[in-house]
């Protein structure tokens, strides 16, 4: 079984995609943590996040080892993989990586932006986790500030809201739900609400 995950920053997909391929016993990849390598290859090197040569050199080999990687959390890697992201010739470049670890033995959970609508078009289920800019703000704020962070609510509004903008308006592999996706607005669910309403969905559609 391949289980798709696609949502804006925050929207909380990552960890329901991770409960998930434990529930089901399937692996689990957060395809975010792709784009960030590649950003933070580019930082590394001394480019531009925006320097498409140096973008493309940096996705063209990347495995997938190191992909666990605490500096990948940053919000300065999450906003310079947004600039990487709406390259299409990286896209192209981390593609196969993606369709060949969700074609593993007995299947894969895949999150991302466009796991439904590119990566696995066939997945056998589809969701597109939502919730609101302000709450998915006050998660990402609170996350940062337990991780030491000093940053404020408003900045990660605001910067929330920028790379929405940004990965909803890009000409390639948008931000969108894929038509046949289910939709799961967690606004108003914690993690184990969230956890039992995927299952209730999954359970009844496959
Ligand atoms: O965890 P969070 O939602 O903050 O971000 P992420 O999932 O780690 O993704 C970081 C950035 O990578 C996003 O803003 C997207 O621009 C890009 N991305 C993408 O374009 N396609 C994917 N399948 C996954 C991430």
């Amino acid at each position: 079984m391949i289980i798709a995950v696609d949502g804006p920053a925050a929207s909380g997909k990552g960890t329901l995609a991770l409960r998930l391929a434990r529930h089901y016993g399937l692996s689990h990849l957060d395809t975010g943590l792709i784009y960030r390598a590649v950003a933070l290859r580019v930082l590394k090197a001394g480019e531009r996040p925006g320097d498409e040569a140096a973008a493309v050199k940096a996705a063209r080999n990347l495995d997938l080892d190191g992909l666990d990687s605490e500096e990948l959390r940053s919000s300065a890697a999450g906003e310079a993989a947004s600039i990487v992201a709406a390259m299409p010739a990286v896209r192209r470049a981390v593609l196969r990586l993606q369709r060949e670890f969700a074609k593993r033995d007995g299947g894969a959970v895949l999150d991302g932006r466009d796991i439904g609508t590119v990566v696995c078009p066939d997945a056998d289920i589809k969701l597109f986790v939502t919730a609101s800019p302000e709450e998915r703000a006050r998660r990402r704020h609170e996350e940062l500030r337990a991780s030491g962070g000093d940053v404020s609510y408003d900045e990660v509004l605001a910067e929330i809201n920028a790379r929405d903008e940004r990965d909803r308006a890009r000409a390639v592999a948008p931000l969108k739900p894929a038509g046949d996706a289910h939709l799961l607005d967690t606004s108003d669910l914690d993690i184990e609400a969230a956890f039992r309403a995927a299952v209730a969905i999954i359970e009844r559609h496959n």
